[in-house]
């Protein structure tokens, strides 16, 4: 059996793999492959329609949001978030956790004054710091609420409703995984290949108030207000990524939503986090208070012996248990897919691997 432990693109439900390959072969009995129909047909209306219904449920999201399915990826929205809400002699606050936070940072910076409020780079980013000022003049607070290459999560994200400025959060890596009100969010955004389906599309959600407040002209494609008043659709969209991410938010309502997957993630983390604590031979890498239940990273402190653990995951099945080549180590991935089961697994090793070689 094969565990997956990528970090993304990642596992999806095997029950999407199984509805997106007969849909590959004849979509809803039509004779046609999801591959080749048209977005503009009834049939693939129906299928963004109920990718965007489902979002509304999963989220609770009141009538001020909006949902998108855009191209680009989350990588799109650095530059994309600050291009619709940031004047050039606005400031913007960003919160430094991160690779990815640094590179919102450095996008942002091409469209406006961006302040730093928090950092923890010094110390390899290895917490998430909680006590920071917010101009209260800044036109958004953008935060990354799970860092999937060092392995934290802001345990709260309420946190940042006291400073009362729009949020703006990459949710890339935990969106979907945890109750949260995202309604308190005038922007979020996600790259879908981890917790909304496949690669290659980006899930939006925006309170359409923000927008429309600045002086420059924003190029069609990179304008949120028309692909809002397109339906995701002023161009051709990512037809088969949508398809595939409506699919596992279908299984994810399944799942009991955002409330039941909590409850099997919180299982996965717990399970994860006892055995690595009872172990010293692991050393995790993040404060514990700001531990990711998305992406559990740890290290062994022998080079050596780091190598042979992660051969050994490999032989055993486990992917993608190599930490990020930016940090090294060790990194389990644990997306809403992954089966409890696979942290077993993992764990397991962990122990035996311990006993051995500690
Ligand atoms: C938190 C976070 N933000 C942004 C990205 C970049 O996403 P994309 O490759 O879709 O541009 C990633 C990718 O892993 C991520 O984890």
């Amino acid at each position: 059996m094969i565990h997956n432990f990528n970090a993304g693109p990642s596992i999806l439900p095997k029950e999407v793999f199984d509805e997106a390959s007969r849909a590959t072969l004849n979509f809803n009995n039509t004779g046609l492959s999801i591959l080749e129909i048209g977005h503009r047909t009834p049939l693939f209306k129906s299928v963004m329609d109920e990718a965007i219904g489902l979002t509304r449920e999963l989220m609770n999201l009141d009538s001020n949001h909006e949902v998108l399915f855009l191209h680009g990826g989350a990588s799109t929205q650095f530059m994309q978030a600050p291009m619709n809400l940031l004047n050039e002699n606005d400031v913007a606050a960003y919160t430094d956790t991160g690779v990815w936070a640094t590179k919102a940072i450095k996008e942002a910076k091409l469209f406006g004054h961006v302040e730093i409020v928090c950092n923890s780079k010094e110390a390899d980013y290895s917490f998430l710091p909680k006590e920071f000022e917010v101009p209260p003049s800044a036109k958004y607070l953008h935060i990354t609420s799970n860092n999937t290459i060092h392995g934290s999560q802001w345990p709260d994200l309420s946190l940042f409703n006291k400073y009362g400025v729009p949020l703006v959060a990459d949710m890339s890596s935990d969106i979907l995984s945890r109750q949260i009100d995202f309604n308190k969010f005038d922007l979020i955004y996600a790259g879908a290949q981890k917790n909304v389906g496949a690669a290659g599309v980006n899930l939006v959600v925006i309170n359409k108030n923000i927008l429309g407040k600045i002086n420059r002209s924003i190029p069609t494609m990179m304008d949120y207000r028309n692909h809002i008043e397109a339906g995701s659709m002023l161009n051709t969209p990512p037809v088969f990524a949508v398809y595939v991410c409506m699919l596992t938010l279908r299984w994810l309502k399944n799942k009991g939503g955002v409330a039941g997957i909590e409850k099997i993630n919180n299982a996965k983390a717990k399970l994860f986090y006892d055995t690595l604590d009872s172990l010293p031979f692991f050393k995790g890498r993040i404060a514990k208070a700001d531990r990711s239940k998305m992406n559990a990273t740890f290290t062994i402190e022998d080079a050596v012996l780091e190598k042979e653990f992660l051969e050994l995951c490999n032989s055993e099945g486990m992917i993608g248990v190599k930490g990020h080549r930016t940090v090294g180590g060790f990194r389990g991935s644990m997306y809403n897919a992954l089966p409890w089961e696979s942290v077993k697994a993992l764990t397991d090793l962990m122990k035996e691997f311990a006993s051995k070689k500690g």
